[in-house]
């Protein structure tokens, strides 16, 4: 299978329609991206990367940071994180409040705001926010295999300041008894994992011990167990586009996890990571046409898991 001649064929085929979507304007740093990119990265699970369009141009990785700090928490509280967050699809926007209240400050999964806000607690528990913020990066440079990975701390200020559905979010669980420290500091920690700045390369990288069995086959470096890799698989299907988590497993078929930075990390288990970016979002707030190539590369390729 020739997948450069597949991603050179799937940037072909978007080039007309780049800019399409709305970028997402409620932080108010991601509302100047210019809407007009479109970059895709593929690194298959015996190391090559086969790029196409802007590749090469960081974004903010927004939500997609909640799968990195999903497995740091994991590997700190085990099996212990599914006391304080729950494995279902919520079937409500990612920054939803509606079913926390009859769920007594337990959000549905660890990939909705509500949800990763509490994963944060976790990792925090321990540590300053510095620390953790320092924790988060390093882990991030390391899983990518690249140091000069960095965070916009213009788009984590532009956050902090417009983060009010967030601020509402995490009194509540504090209200609950679920948050362990205070908002303040579990959000600046949030803020800033959701404004790490990666290309293409670097996340599809990045991803690539979900598609290995927990390895990181260019490092060689087990990150996780095969079982926790499957099971963080299992959550990218079924939460990880929120209330577009359905859509997206009929028509693509992968494990996802998006950002209102317009990313996507896409992975195929046993084959290839995957990293899409277009800044222009779909109603659910997940890549316009990030969604769309990655329903062409499922088909092109058919890697669909199902
Ligand atoms: O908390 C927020 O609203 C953002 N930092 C992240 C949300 C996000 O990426 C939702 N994804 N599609």
């Amino acid at each position: 299978m020739d997948l450069q001649a597949i991603v050179d064929g799937i940037v072909a085929e978007m080039q007309p329609r780049f800019g399409e979507g709305k970028v997402a304007d409620y932080i108010p740093e991601l509302a100047r991206i210019d809407p007009n990119q479109f970059g895709i990265a593929i690194t298959t699970v015996d190391g090559q990367t086969y790029t196409a369009g802007h590749a090469d141009v960081p974004f903010s990785i927004q939500s997609i940071s909640k799968v990195f700090m999903l497995t740091l928490a994991l590997g700190k509280a085990g099996e212990g994180v599914w006391k304080r967050v729950g494995r279902e699809p919520s079937g409500s926007s990612f920054n939803s409040i509606v079913q926390l209240e009859h769920e007594h400050g337990i959000p549905r999964n660890p990939f909705i705001n509500a949800g990763a806000i509490v994963v944060t607690d976790m990792v925090l528990s321990g540590y300053k926010p510095r620390e953790a913020i320092g924790e988060f990066l390093r882990f991030m440079r390391f899983l990518a295999d690249d140091d000069s990975i960095t965070i916009d701390h213009k788009v984590a200020g532009s956050e902090q300041t417009t983060g009010y559905r967030n601020f509402a979010l995490a009194n509540f669980m504090r209200g609950f008894g679920n948050l362990e420290h205070n908002v303040e500091m579990v959000l600046g920690v949030y803020f800033h994992q959701c404004a790490l700045a990666m290309n293409c390369v670097q996340l599809s990288h990045a991803g690539l011990y979900l598609a290995n069995r927990g390895t990181n086959p260019l490092s060689g470096f087990s990150v996780v167990s095969p079982k926790r890799a499957r099971r963080i698989n299992a959550l990218m299907l079924t939460c990880g586009h929120y209330d577009g988590s359905g859509d997206f497993a009929y028509r693509v078929g992968l494990p996802g996890k998006s950002g209102v930075g317009g990313g996507i990390l896409a992975i195929a288990p046993g084959k290839a990571s995957i990293a899409v970016w277009s800044p222009g979002l779909n109603k659910v707030g997940n890549s316009a046409l990030g969604s769309e190539a990655l329903e062409l590369l499922a088909s092109r390729t058919g890697w669909s898991v199902f």
